[in-house]
């Protein structure tokens, strides 16, 4: 690839020519610096079709404006609507036919960026889509480039193989503060909004709004400045809230409110522990000291004995955001369209960091990945590919915690060394962990544990799980209420023996998970660790 410094051809535009690395205040800084040089890069190695998907037509436009700007070439823009226009000057007359634009465009003789907005849509026209191709041939030679953009991109294939995909990234925070700043003095200004946020609780602000579009997160700052009527601390809390909402509209991430801690959970104590021990990695003190920041767990094991809580917990445990990633919702009936749907996910992800990714029951995303020949095999499989590299490279900041209910469907890649930080296996409770189950749910429905006798409670549910143990609470209740009497311990005892527990009617589903997990995976709680055998070298060492 050339890699031309900008300003030393021959400028057809006649406009200023830019040194290298001179700073072009006149220019714009708005526009985030490696995101210009990154599209500086295209134009330069002659890039003649350059694709943008994203809804933020505005700020693509700044973008692209700055780096013409930048490099001396001339900037035009099209839509349907206003034609063909050089930035700042008047349409040329007639262009808002796309293939009149697209003729005019090739008789234009600068070194030029021409945004086409929404354009992918008339590419379907054969007459429009070879005319395409054509000014793509002519345009190798020169700094010349289209760029097409659009909320969703579905190009040809023909044209497709020509393009270029620049990934336009949601604001980050130093992008978003700008405008946070204007929207907080406007309402103070327009909508006398008394104000009381000192310039950190600025820049909080401006990052509890990351992961939404720009104009959409001006317009969620703006909605609940007049909500609250005021701008003090609780509006951090009011806009998170807002952007939780918008995020599980568009159902890519969900973002959770962060429920649960470690104190909801009743046992794991080689998890928890594992958890725990991390966290001061991820403080100043223990990077400056060469921890690794950790990366990612998987929870498998035995069904409702709280792998999902768990994983959840780990947001509670290190006060991180949560998001969780519907593995069934990246499936998607056009070809292309669930990798695009994955990797905007994982790259919100990475911009509501620092967060714990939570992806439930992960098997269901990638399980047909190691099938081999059905037809969902090829896209899981590309799916996949996307997972592991993200996996591989991620910077730190974002904390995978995948579950699994049937682990040995999963492609083994995924197992592999190095791919997660560790593999925690979550047995059937023990008997002082059932102990611990009865008083914390008993304690969650207001009920005090030393009314009740914990040890033969624990006794009676042998091979019970702890939703199964929950449940029995919650029967308990129904009974105790019809009998118009307390919860007690005669009533549970009763429950319990009234049920048939999941270890009892899957005993050999258990077996198979057990048996698979010797070798594999490391207890999640430490009490039942002389049943195991680990692999070389013995278990992480908490
Ligand atoms: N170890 C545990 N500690 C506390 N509650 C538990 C535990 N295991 C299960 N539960 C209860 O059962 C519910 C279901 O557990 P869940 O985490 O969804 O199980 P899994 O993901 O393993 O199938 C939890 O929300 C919790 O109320
Ligand atoms: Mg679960």
């Amino acid at each position: 690839m050339s890699n031309q410094p900008f300003g030393t051809s021959s400028l057809g535009s006649g406009l200023p020519q830019q040194r290298i690395g001179a700073a072009a205040p006149q220019c714009g800084n708005k526009a985030p610096r490696e995101k210009k040089d990154e599209l500086r890069l295209l134009v330069n190695s002659h890039h003649p079709l350059i694709t943008i998907e994203t809804s933020e037509e505005s700020r693509v436009e700044e973008l692209l404006s700055e780096v013409a700007c930048e490099m001396g070439v001339v900037f035009y823009t099209w839509s349907v609507t206003t034609g063909l226009a050089r930035s700042g000057g008047s349409p040329i007359y007639h262009t808002g036919d796309p293939e009149q634009a697209l003729a005019n465009l090739a008789l234009l003789k600068d070194e030029a960026i021409f945004l086409l907005k929404d354009f992918a849509r008339y590419c379907e026209q054969d007459r429009i889509c070879r005319r395409v191709r054509e000014l793509a041939e002519s345009f190798r030679t020169a700094r010349r480039s289209i760029v097409i953009s659009g909320a969703s991109l579905r190009l040809p294939p023909e044209i497709e193989a020509d393009a270029a995909p620049f990934y336009f990234s949601l604001p980050d925070a130093n992008e978003l503060l700008p405008a946070v700043k204007e929207a907080l003095a406007d309402a103070s200004r327009t909508n006398r909004i008394p104000l009381s946020l000192d310039a950190a609780l600025i820049a909080q602000l401006a990052r509890n709004l990351v992961g939404l579009p720009l104009e959409e997160a001006v317009r969620t700052l703006e909605m609940c400045l007049l909500k609250r009527g005021r701008g003090d601390t609780s509006l951090l809390t009011d806009v998170l809230e807002a952007k939780r909402r918008t995020l599980r509209q568009e159902g890519l991430l969900e973002a959770v409110r962060r429920d649960a801690s470690f104190n909801d959970v009743a046992g794991l104590a080689r998890l928890r522990e594992w958890v725990r021990k991390r966290k001061s990695a991820l403080t100043p003190e223990g990077r400056e000291f060469g921890l690794e920041p950790p990366k990612g767990v998987l929870i498998t094991g035995v069904q409702v004995c709280g792998k999902s809580l768990a994983a959840r917990a780990v947001a509670g445990e290190w006060a991180y955001e949560l998001a969780r990633l519907d593995a069934g919702s990246l499936y998607d009936k056009f070809i292309g369209e669930s990798e695009r749907k994955f990797r905007q996910a994982l790259e919100l992800a990475q911009k509501l960091s620092p967060l714990v990714l939570w992806i439930d029951e992960i098997e269901k995303a990638f399980a047909s990945a190691s099938a081999g020949s059905d037809a969902d095999a090829g896209l899981s499989q590309r799916l996949l590919a996307t997972m592991l590299t993200w996996m591989q490279d991620r910077v730190s900041g974002v904390f995978l915690a995948a579950t699994s209910n049937n682990i040995s469907s999963l492609p083994p890649e995924m197992l592999r060394k190095g791919r997660f930080d560790e593999i925690f296996f979550v047995d059937l409770p023990n008997e002082p962990v059932r102990e611990l189950l009865f008083a914390l749910h008993l304690k969650k429905r207001g009920r005090e544990s030393a009314g009740f006798d914990l040890k033969q409670l624990a006794q009676t549910s042998e091979g019970f799980s702890g939703a199964e143990i929950e449940q029995s609470i919650v029967s308990g209740l129904y009974t105790a209420f019809s009998q118009k009497r307390q919860l007690s311990t005669e009533i549970l005892v009763a429950e319990i023996r009234g049920t048939q527990p999941l270890s009892v009617t899957r005993a050999e589903e258990i077996a198979a998970l057990r048996e698979w997990a010797k070798s594999r995976a490391v207890p999640a709680d430490s009490v039942a660790l002389e049943s195991y055998r680990f692999p070389a070298g013995g278990p992480t060492a908490c």
